[in-house]
Parts: structure tokens; sequence; C-alpha cells
């Protein structure tokens, strides 16, 4: 995946759309060197330990093996001095693998004839430009089921300049105050869903809590967050800000859960479906993934509506057998 999201980069803005996203090479920690950031509202961290390990250090003030000390920044006189860890390397690794098989939540907005209608004008406003459909995980990832696997995340993982509006004047890495990484959109209407209390809430779409949206959670609706875009999205504001109201509406139940448009989708003609382990077999071991991530969004989602079903079972099991 490295190479797709370096493919994206154009930073002299060579294709002179006024859109020019960049990487952030951050330190990693574990190994030293330099690496590209995917992970923080900067794209500070490179991978999820490293992101698991700066949440607990910075965000809950939880020192671990990865970062032993507190974090108390520049202006704090009082910092507790080092003391032993509070937490072993194995409970920051132990949660980073948990973080990474997290399913999007399900898409329920993708036959909704007013949602289709959004996904053309997501287009004209030129959005895809940085909210990239969709990516392919790399060929090589330790886990077997984590590979070659087609996701619609609709983000780039670069680095864009937002506008002052949105500047926070804080610098990371090759991060300026203004460059903020592309976030993803998937499951984006799930917001105030998860915000509020779940239990109370029959239908995910129907809000939940109110919501917030953008790096300081500024924006209280999708609307909102889409008007603050400045600098090289100011032309994508513009377009919107010139949509009649049933139009933004139509943008919106789009944007809530945005998906690729089904027509454009590569063909896969080397892809055994249904061979969800690689092994050139669908067998007992396909199957037992496919039940495993039944009712929610995985690798078993072999009709690409983000929800693993009946029909995804019945496909593999019309496949049962070698590959050819
Ligand atoms: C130049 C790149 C770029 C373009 C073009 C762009 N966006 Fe964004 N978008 C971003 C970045 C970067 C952020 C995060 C900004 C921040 O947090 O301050 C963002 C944030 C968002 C968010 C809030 C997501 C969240 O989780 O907080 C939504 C919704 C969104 N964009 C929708 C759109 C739509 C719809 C369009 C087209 C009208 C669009 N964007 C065009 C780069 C872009």
């Amino acid at each position: 995946m490295t190479s797709e999201i370096l493919s994206r980069e154009d930073t002299a803005d060579t294709d002179g759309d006024g859109i020019s996203g960049r990487a952030n090479w951050v330190r990693d920690l574990l190994t030293g060197d330099m690496a590209l950031g995917r992970f923080g509202w900067k794209a500070g961290q490179p991978g999820l330990v490293q992101q698991t390990a700066v949440a607990y250090q910075r965000d809950m003030g939880i020192t671990s093996d990865y970062l032993p000390d507190h974090d108390c920044g520049e202006q704090t006189k009082d910092c507790p001095p080092p003391s032993a860890p509070e937490l072993g390397a194995m409970s920051i690794e132990l949660v980073a693998e948990y973080v990474s098989g997290l399913a999007p939540p399900p898409r329920l907005n993708h036959e909704d004839p007013m949602a289709i209608i959004g996904m053309q004008l997501f287009k004209n406003a030129n959005c895809q430009a940085c909210h990239a459909p969709s990516m392919r995980t790399r060929s090589d990832h330790e886990t077997i089921a984590y590979r070659n696997q087609r996701i619609e995340p609709f983000t780039d993982l670069l680095l864009h300049d937002m506008g002052q509006e949105l500047a926070d004047d804080f610098v990371e890495y090759g991060a300026s105050g203004s460059e903020w990484r592309t976030p993803p959109l998937w499951g984006a209407g799930y917001v105030g869903h998860v915000l509020g209390t779940p239990d109370e809430c029959t239908d995910p779409f129907s809000g939940g809590a109110e919501p917030n949206y953008l790096h300081d959670g500024r924006a209280r609706s999708l609307m909102e967050a889409i008007l603050w875009h400045g600098g090289e999205a100011a032309a994508s504001r513009e377009v919107v800000l010139a949509m009649h109201s049933e139009e933004r509406e139509a943008l919106i139940r789009y944007v809530s859960y945005p998906f690729d448009d089904p027509s454009l989708h590569e063909a896969e003609p080397m892809r055994c479906v249904g061979d969800l382990n690689g092994d050139r077999m669908v067998d007992g071991g396909d199957l037992s993934m496919l039940l495993t991530a039944w009712g929610m969004n995985g690798p078993g989602d072999l009709d690409g509506n983000a929800l693993v079903n009946g029909a995804d079972l019945t496909r593999l099991l019309d496949r049962w057998g070698p590959c050819e």
C-alpha cells in the first residue's frame, strides 16, 4: 500500500488542479528509520503499535515500554519524574493487534437513489481528488486475511494545505500548521451514534449524540465540516456552496457513507472468489473466516456491499474446492 499512497503524491501540483497531496515522512520509533506516516490527524505515526503507544502516553498519560517517559510538553513544570513503565510492550501490541482487525461499520445507503445522485455530486465537486475512493492493501502483510483487500476508505492518506482557518500552527515532521491528512470518510455518518448511547439508538444514521468532525471537533455536522474546507479544497467548497438544497442533501446522504461506483471496479481475473486466506483452495478455512466476520464488514464480503451475510455465504459455497 505504501507504493499506492506515494503514487498519489503530486507535491508540485503538476496536473494543475490546485491539489498537491504530500506524504509525511516521520520517525519510526521502533526501527529508528524514517517511514511513511499513515495515522493521526497529520499522519505523524507510521504504524498502529506506535500510534497506540503514543495515544496511551499523550492522550491518557500512561507510559509503556515503548514510551517510558511522560510527555508533558514544554510548558509543564511539575512533570512526573520517570518511573517504571506502567504498561508492558505486550499490552501495547495486543491493543494494536485488536485495533488492526476492527471492521468498518456496515454500509446501509448504497441502494438509496438519493445517495447515488450524491455520488455524482461528490465527483463533480472533485472531492475524490483527496478523498480517494479505493485502495488495495499490501500483498505481503503478515496476516494473510489482510492481504490484497480492496477497501473503500475515501482517503489518499496524504497531507493537504487546508487554509488558515483550519490551521493550528503546529508542525509535525513535514506537516505544516495548516496541513492535515485527508481523513477517511467510510462510516462518517456513524460518528454521532458512536459518541451517543448506542443502546438508545435504533437507527445508526439517526444521529445519537451530536456528532463532531474535523481535527478539533469544531464541525457539528458533515455539511459544516465541508464548509470549513479551504486552501487546496477551496474550489470544492465553492462547488458545494453553489448547489441547491436538494443537491446538498443528496451529497450528505452519500458522504455519510460514501461508496465507489460499482461500474468502475477493476476486473479481477486472477482472483479466486471465496479464497479468503490465499491458499488456492476454497475450503473450511475460508468458511470460518467468513463466519467470523458475519454481520460485519470483512474479508468474507464477496459482493462488496460492506456486509458479510447469506449472499456471500452462497457465493463462497458455489466456488467450493480448488481454484482453477
Ligand atoms: C484538498 C483535499 C480535499 C478535498 C478536495 C476535499 N477534502 Fe474533505 N477533508 C480534507 C482534509 C485534509 C480534511 C481534514 C481537515 C481537518 O480536520 O481540519 C477533510 C475533512 C473532511 C470531512 C470531515 C471528516 C472527519 O472525520 O472529520 C468531511 C465530511 C469531508 N472532508 C468531506 C469532503 C467533501 C464532501 C468534499 C468535496 C466537496 C471534500 N471533503 C473535499 C481534504 C479534502
